[in-house]
């Protein structure tokens, strides 16, 4: 039936009758929260690219996981900013490491579920996510250290260690080294789909983790010879397919708006949770945007991140989830 007998404003007039008939849902079960614990500060500090984000100290953690609690957001991805780094990332898997103690801390006092990032790029001295040897960046030789993160995440209490180094072998290497010292209930939420993003600049500000420029025979590029080509639309689905194998039990596509293609393509694929990034510089964007009143900050979180579930994916990492958990609880 035609034009004028089917009229689709009919579905909107009301608020109510709008209500009734959306059919993507937007809930506080849909977000993991950031956390950047810093070693060497006294107090919270506020990051400068990340307006409303911050760095907090070790003994500062509590307030920022009683809120997420309060707020009902079930978990948390934490990151470490260590005082010292080297050529191959020792802090990384110190069990005295400023993430070992945080996760410690966090089991201890919340009953969030914890996620670690697993990467060396925050505790190398070069900034790269591995090891290098004058091939570039050492993928078999970096999987060694990396294994190793994630056993002293485990022992430090992560739920779920979340290799984001872009490397082959990642997930098979961590979960080997998981089983064998008896984390076989510790999973693994894998970056499959990472893609070489511009996006990632305040993150890397905050984190302090650009890579550096390799001078002499390295072959190293920024991160484009291990992070995918943005100009790559098969291969996401191929890493992902390959964490499944190796044992992945989250696979995330990072970034997540410029790339719902992907996150959509995934979600059709594979029967397997799927989280979503909305990384740094996609909230900067939002955040900077609406300072100037060209767009109002809540409408643009929201429509954006429901974009990112409409596509597919299960969950969101997403540095606004508190302020959009507030927002959801108001509406
Ligand atoms: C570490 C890592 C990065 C991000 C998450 N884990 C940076 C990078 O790959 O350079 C980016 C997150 C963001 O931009 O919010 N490998």
């Amino acid at each position: 039936m035609r034009f004028p007998k089917t009229r689709l404003r009919r579905l909107r007039k009301g608020k109510n009758v709008r209500r009734l008939t959306r059919d993507v849902s937007l809930s506080k079960d849909d977000f993991l929260y950031p956390i950047f614990v810093k070693e060497g500060i006294e107090e919270k500090r506020e990051i400068e690219g990340l307006p409303g984000q911050f760095h907090y100290p070790l003994d500062g953690l509590e307030e920022v996981l009683s809120e997420c609690e309060e707020l009902g957001i079930p978990g948390a991805l934490l990151f470490g900013i260590p005082r010292e780094k080297d050529e191959k990332g020792s802090e990384a898997f110190d069990s005295e490491g400023i993430v070992q103690r945080a996760g410690k801390k966090i089991k201890k006092s919340s009953k969030l579920t914890l996620f670690t990032d697993t990467c060396l790029c925050q505790y190398t001295s070069h900034g790269h996510c591995g090891v290098l040897s004058d091939e570039g960046l050492d993928n078999d030789e970096s999987l060694k250290i990396l294994k190793k993160v994630a056993i002293s995440q485990a022992e430090a209490g992560a739920d779920y260690v979340s290799p984001s180094a872009m490397l082959d072998g990642q997930v098979k290497s961590i979960r080997e080294g998981l089983d064998k010292e008896g984390y076989g209930s510790v999973g693994i939420m894998s970056y499959s789909a990472k893609f070489n993003s511009s996006f990632y600049g305040p993150f890397r500000a905050a984190a302090e983790s650009a890579p550096k420029k390799i001078e002499g025979p390295s072959k190293l590029d920024g991160r484009k010879t291990y992070q995918m080509s943005y100009r790559a639309s098969d291969q996401p689905l191929r890493e992902i397919s390959l964490d499944i194998k190796e044992g992945a039990d989250i696979v995330m596509v990072k970034p997540a708006l410029p790339y719902l293609d992907i996150i959509k393509r995934a979600s059709e694929s594979f029967d397997i949770p799927i989280s979503a990034y909305q990384v740094s510089g996609e909230y900067a964007m939002i955040k900077e945007t609406s300072r100037s009143g060209l767009i109002d900050e809540r409408d643009a979180f929201l429509e954006s991140l429901v974009s990112i579930k409409r596509s597919g994916a299960n969950f969101i990492i997403t540095y606004a989830a508190l302020d959009v958990a507030r927002w959801l609880d108001e509406s």
